[in-house]
């Protein structure tokens, strides 16, 4: 009987195969160190400063090589920026008052991480590894609304949605390719035979018609669509190419690059109830490892390892450890008194942190989807909204949450500095423009702007060419004892991949070396 006559006979599962060794595990693997995180006899100390996912994963991994962890959070909950509001939800922004969410059951946005991508292996493996249930987040939707703010032309102040966009541009490049290839302004490059080959590829990647012209397509949608008996469907008049171009829809908030973006590309994914599930997931794996409201106050250097002072009930205490992995992102950790050398102090002065905002916002109705057939995917916008991301949970649900915003540096900054009503305010005037039901549908609103928010202070580092050269390298090596992970000590910033694969790196670094100082 040969292998596959075997397998196919007995039925097996996916999970089955798995474990008797028949298939080879997903990519991502989990971490095979040999244990050995003791010392004569006694598992060493590591103190993990702050319990996001970086952290979290540091802690889970080290326990599992047999080192004895301890997780200092400065909040009351896990998961730093991964981070899920629902009713009930409280948060005191620096310099705010607080907010607490009035969702009604059932109804949350994840204000953090918010997307998985299909290619981030890693964090997929640790979703697979704690039993995470994840589903499909839409990201692209050909139905979700552009909207132009101001301008002059035809174009101007209107929305349309992107199956239209997509379509009118894709047509008219096509068909400006196709006629530049008809007066053989290529033929020094390419045989007629190439061309022939690539005037078919144009004629249907813009539609064009059998005289290769651009002249719209049922890729538009409908005014009225087809049905049964004698309704073929009435197609809808493209837009024209000047009006494009002269209405100002050739900002870069248009352009494709949501479609383009290796992250953003389908399939992308979240956890079933929201982002949250992953770091509770890992919390329920460090029981009494996790000291929460625990805000870090000192980071010291000692003879034989580190000692961190923090606050808890009040009083300050204090611990002592043989190592520290420091998680904590970098506008906290330039505030927090330390012995750390001056090219570390240096990075975490200098790393420039992204402002980044986003609202919830409860409607009565999922009007969206009710009246405009969206069901997940993103609206975009060159208002300061920015984006509209509508859930892709809950489908055919009573009431919503969309997130009414989601912007980025100045605008963000300047957003965040508005009052919680102004924000408010704000998101629902300039969404009004795409979405006329906003004023009758509207319930409350939960809003944040992460460089507002305690503990954090921005969304993500941000890297260009001379930062990544003067400052990074410098969170890559260990300071003494102390080991630096979180989204900014990789290439993956703004990612929770970024979160898994420096917690990783870490604890890779630190084994290694405690194994050399066991062969002394
Ligand atoms: N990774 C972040 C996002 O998906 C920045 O928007």
């Amino acid at each position: 009987m040969t292998r596959r006559n075997f397998i196919e006979s007995t039925g097996a599962t996916y999970a089955t195969l798995l474990a008797w060794g028949l298939l080879k595990p997903a990519p991502a693997e989990a971490f095979n160190l040999p244990a050995n995180g003791s010392k004569d006899g006694k598992a060493r100390k590591v103190v993990v400063l702050g319990a996001g996912l970086a952290g979290l994963t540091t802690a889970y991994e080290l326990g599992k090589l047999g080192y004895d962890c301890t997780v200092l959070e400065a909040r009351s909950r896990s998961g730093g920026r991964v981070w899920t509001v629902r009713g009930g939800t409280k948060e005191t922004e620096v310099g705010g008052p607080e907010q607490v969410c009035k969702f009604a059951a059932g109804q949350y946005f994840n204000g953090g991480a918010a997307r998985i991508p299909h290619n981030h292996q890693l964090t997929l493996h640790y979703c697979r590894e704690l039993g995470v249930p994840l589903e499909i987040f839409n990201g692209g939707n050909e139905s979700a609304w552009l909207y132009n703010e101001g301008g002059t032309g035809t174009l101007a102040n209107k929305r349309m949605r992107i199956r239209e966009y997509h379509s009118d541009l894709r047509g008219y490049t096509s068909e400006l390719l196709a006629k530049a290839l008809d007066q053989s302004s290529l033929d020094q490059q390419l045989t007629k035979e190439d061309v022939e080959k690539l005037v078919d590829f144009l004629k249907n990647e813009g539609d064009l018609n059998t005289g290769k012209l651009y002249k719209g397509t049922n890729r538009r949608g409908y005014k009225n669509p087809p049905g049964a008996g004698a309704i073929p469907g009435d197609l809808t008049d493209p837009y024209g190419l000047t009006d494009y171009l002269r209405s100002g829809y050739m900002q870069p908030v248009f352009y494709n690059n949501g479609d383009y973006t290796f992250e953003q590309h389908s399939t992308l994914l979240q956890p079933v109830g929201g982002m949250d599930a992953i770091p509770k997931a890992l919390e329920k794996k460090l029981v009494g490892k996790i000291q929460f409201n625990a805000p870090v106050k000192e980071l010291r250097k000692t003879e034989n390892g580190v000692r961190v002072v923090y606050q808890k009930d009040g009083k300050s205490a204090e611990l002592t450890a043989e190592f520290c992995v420091c998680t904590l992102p970098l506008p906290v950790l330039k505030k927090i008194d330390s012995d750390l050398s001056p090219i570390v102090k240096r990075a975490a002065d200098f790393i420039p942190y992204m402002k980044t905002g986003k609202i919830g916002l409860q409607f009565k109705r999922r009007f969206w989807e009710e009246d405009d057939a969206i069901y997940g995917g993103i609206s975009r916008t060159n208002m300061d909204i920015n984006q509209i991301w509508y859930p892709s949970f809950g489908l055919m649900g009573q009431k919503g949450v969309l997130i009414g915003y989601y912007n980025f540096y100045s605008r963000a900054e300047a957003v965040g500095d508005l009052t919680l009503a102004a924000r408010e305010k704000m998101a629902l005037e300039q969404g009004y423009k795409i979405h006329p039901q906003y004023p009758q549908e509207f319930e409350n609103s939960f809003s944040l702007a992460w460089q507002r928010i305690p503990y954090n202070e921005g969304g993500w580092a941000v890297y260009d060419d001379t930062v990544r050269r003067k400052y990074y390298p410098a969170l890559l090596e260990p300071d003494g004892n102390i080991y630096f992970a979180g989204e900014h000590t990789t290439y993956l910033t703004a990612w929770m991949a970024g979160a898994f694969t420096s917690a990783r790196r870490v604890v890779d670094a630190l084994h290694a070396r405690v194994g050399e100082y066991t062969k002394k």
